[in-house]
């Protein structure tokens, strides 16, 4: 299984350390909010895709770490609203008070939308990419993967689905839609910095997309039979809720069978990278096996 190499999610919170605002202005508490639901916490897998996506590549740390900052950021905005009381309505993540107890519900809409904006503002910097085009299909990319046609279209059938049942296509594309379209993205967000051929991006994409899924369905594996004390939030909360998951479709070993066939089948889509995919290889493993 692999370790997250623990220099680079060094390295990603240190860049997520120097983007976040600190200000000591009289509306510091959204900034404080803001770094509490970043900073501290998270297995980092996005970053990770998209910093080993552009490793492939060559392409340059700095750019490569403002990207995936851009994407962890919307990451953790997403969390902090799927926590909301209007939402799944949990008190516990990444092993803390989630925003809403911590500080207050508005403070946890607003860090949210703060979120969100700071990582456009990142990718549409120079510093992010030289070349205009690519920080535009950046932009593009994440806006996609995140809005009304990605996570937040997701989101709104998780919750739709709690009192209108999906079947199990409706239910995978529920999960490509919330999880599995912001991955997809991180995982293509390298060669998307690196210009890489469209063959190539899209092989990236597919490994991710397979990947996601996968990892959505080993997410509802640990809330049936993990402890809120391992995966750092409340668990059994999927089945109370009456939310559509796999696990709920197909039971818990016919889930963790369709995760190893989707990991095995993301894995795959790698191999015209030869031994420079080992790192994205190795999440393969990771994605089906983690504990949190
Ligand atoms: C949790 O994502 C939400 C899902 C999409 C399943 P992660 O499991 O990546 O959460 P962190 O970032 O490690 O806390
Ligand atoms: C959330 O899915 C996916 C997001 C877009 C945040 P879950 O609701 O299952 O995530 P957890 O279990 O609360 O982390
Ligand atoms: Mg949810
Ligand atoms: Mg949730
Ligand atoms: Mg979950």
């Amino acid at each position: 299984m692999v370790d997250f190499n623990a220099m680079l999610a060094e390295a990603v919170d240190q860049e997520l350390d120097n983007l976040l605002p600190a200000g000591r202005e009289l509306e510091h508490r959204l900034f404080d909010a803001m770094r509490y639901a970043v900073l501290g916490g998270g297995k980092r897998l996005r970053p990770f895709l998209v910093i080993a996506g552009g490793e492939i590549f060559d392409m340059e740390m700095a750019q490569c770490l403002r990207t995936a900052a851009a994407v962890e950021l919307v990451h953790a905005y997403s969390l902090v609203h799927d926590d909301l009381p209007c939402m799944d309505d949990d008190d516990l993540r990444r092993g803390r008070p989630t925003v809403h107890v911590k500080f207050d519900e508005a403070t946890a809409v607003l860090v949210g939308d703060a979120l969100l904006t700071l990582a456009f503002e990142i990718l549409a910097d120079r510093r992010t990419s030289a070349d205009p085009e690519v920080r535009t299909n950046l932009v593009a990319g994440l806006a996609k993967a995140a809005g009304g046609h990605g996570m937040v279209g997701g989101q709104v059938l998780d919750l739709w689905a709690e009192n209108n049942p999906l079947d199990e296509a409706g239910t995978v594309r529920m999960q490509r839609l919330k999880t599995g379209e912001m991955i997809a993205f991180a995982g293509e967000a390298g060669g998307i910095l690196a210009r890489a051929r469209p063959q190539q991006r899209q092989a990236l994409r597919m490994f991710a997309h397979d990947l996601g899924l996968a990892f959505q369905i080993t997410d509802d594996l640990l809330d049936a039979e993990g402890s809120a004390v391992e995966v750092g939030k409340a668990t059994g909360k999927d089945a109370a809720a009456g939310k559509a998951t796999i696990v709920a479709k197909l039971g818990i070993e016919a889930a963790r069978d369709r995760a190893t066939l989707l990991s095995r089948q993301a894995a795959a889509h790698l191999d015209r990278f030869g031994d420079k995919a080992n790192p994205l290889r190795a999440l393969c493993e990771f994605v089906i096996t983690r504990s949190n």
